[in-house]
């Protein structure tokens, strides 16, 4: 895998400084964006980094369906028709999907060429752009097709997060409180306690994931703690049509519900997070009648290897375990109860 891996937090400002540097002289820029960084963050970086006012640019469709096949194979048949090299560097201007698209063309393009990730919502800043998994979807399968294959630059660009839409920040935010509430109880307890996103818990947030991704760069064992919430929240996500963030922090919920019965988290935690997120958050009312095919998305989930379901469940704030099992019933038990107040 590429190591080389830098996160600048100095915004487009940082970029233009870094791209001036020699290992950077040479290289020929083509940005992926899609019609909404097209149109709102493309005039920034064009008039703020002197080094791509002569890039090409591919547009892609916003979102998920940007990560297909046949999308990957528009940009690899761009990069041939404009005779791209091994020195070419892919910029990716966008989302989780368009990072993630991004680095898998990166991946396969002469056995890999660099790319530049800039996220543009909260919840690609603290989560896809960081920590090098690219995927495209395939076979009907999200994120089936993929690489380790960490972006040689991310650039967090502050203003960025200003000009997304409240639910789209909230969406982001479920992702650091994720984190957080995994490996940091003070930074769980400034995101609780703010309805803004300080810069410094961005900061953080990635610091944070960055050191996991250190310590586990292939998602082996200790990087599953990042899963906290998802297995519980990509079936939300697919069932109650959520978008992810938001589901992930419903998804949260119900691996809290279940850390107090079964690895001995205070029940005041789930108490707190539960008030707190019925202040952002519908959730969802669930009948056993919903549950039985999330349950068949749960023992499908690709971080369970058979049909059962395994979570990552807390035993106090900061203190994750993995792989714990979890069976039907609880599951069943775990989405009934955290539709009621507690
Ligand atoms: N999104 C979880 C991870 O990068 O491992």
């Amino acid at each position: 895998m590429k190591t080389l891996s830098k996160t600048l937090f100095g915004g487009l400002k940082a970029l233009e400084r870094q791209l001036k540097r020699d290992e950077w002289a040479t290289a020929k820029y083509t940005i992926i964006l899609d019609e909404n960084t097209f149109q709102h963050c493309l005039p920034l970086l064009i008039s703020g980094v002197e080094a791509l006012q002569e890039a090409e640019f591919v547009e892609v469709p916003a979102g998920e369906e940007c990560k297909s096949l046949e999308v990957a194979a528009q940009v690899w048949q761009t990069l041939i028709d404009g005779g791209a090299d091994r020195n070419h560097v892919l910029v990716n201007l966008g989302g989780g999907s368009v990072c993630d698209l991004g680095g898998f063309v990166a991946a396969g393009y002469m056995r890999g060429i660099r790319h530049i990730n800039i996220p543009t919502t909260l919840l690609a800043m603290v989560d896809a752009a960081i920590g090098g998994k690219t995927a495209i979807d395939f076979g009907g399968i999200k994120n089936s097709i993929g690489h380790f294959y960490p972006a040689s630059l991310t650039i967090i660009e502050p203003t960025f997060v200003a000009t997304l839409p409240q639910t789209e920040v909230l969406n982001g935010k479920m992702e650091m409180v994720k984190t957080a509430a995994v490996t940091n109880p003070d930074l769980y307890a400034v995101l609780l306690a703010n309805d803004s996103i300080p810069l410094n818990a961005i900061k953080e947030t990635v610091r944070i994931k960055e050191s996991i991704v250190k310590a586990d760069p292939y998602d082996h064992d200790i990087r599953h703690i990042l899963n906290f919430g998802h297995t519980f929240g990509h079936a939300i996500e697919v069932h109650a049509h959520l978008p992810h963030g938001i589901a992930v922090g419903i998804g949260m919920l119900a691996a809290m519900y279940l850390s107090v019965k079964k690895t001995g988290l205070e029940s005041a935690i789930y108490h707190d997070y539960s008030m707190w997120l019925r202040r952002y958050v519908d959730i969802p009312h669930f009948t056993l009648h919903d549950i039985e095919p999330m349950l068949d998305l749960m023992h499908h989930d690709k971080k369970n290897a058979a049909a059962s379901t395994q979570c990552v469940l807390l035993q106090a704030l900061g203190a994750a375990m993995i792989d714990v099992e979890v069976s039907d019933n609880e599951v069943r038990d775990a989405l009934l109860s955290i539709t009621r107040q507690p």
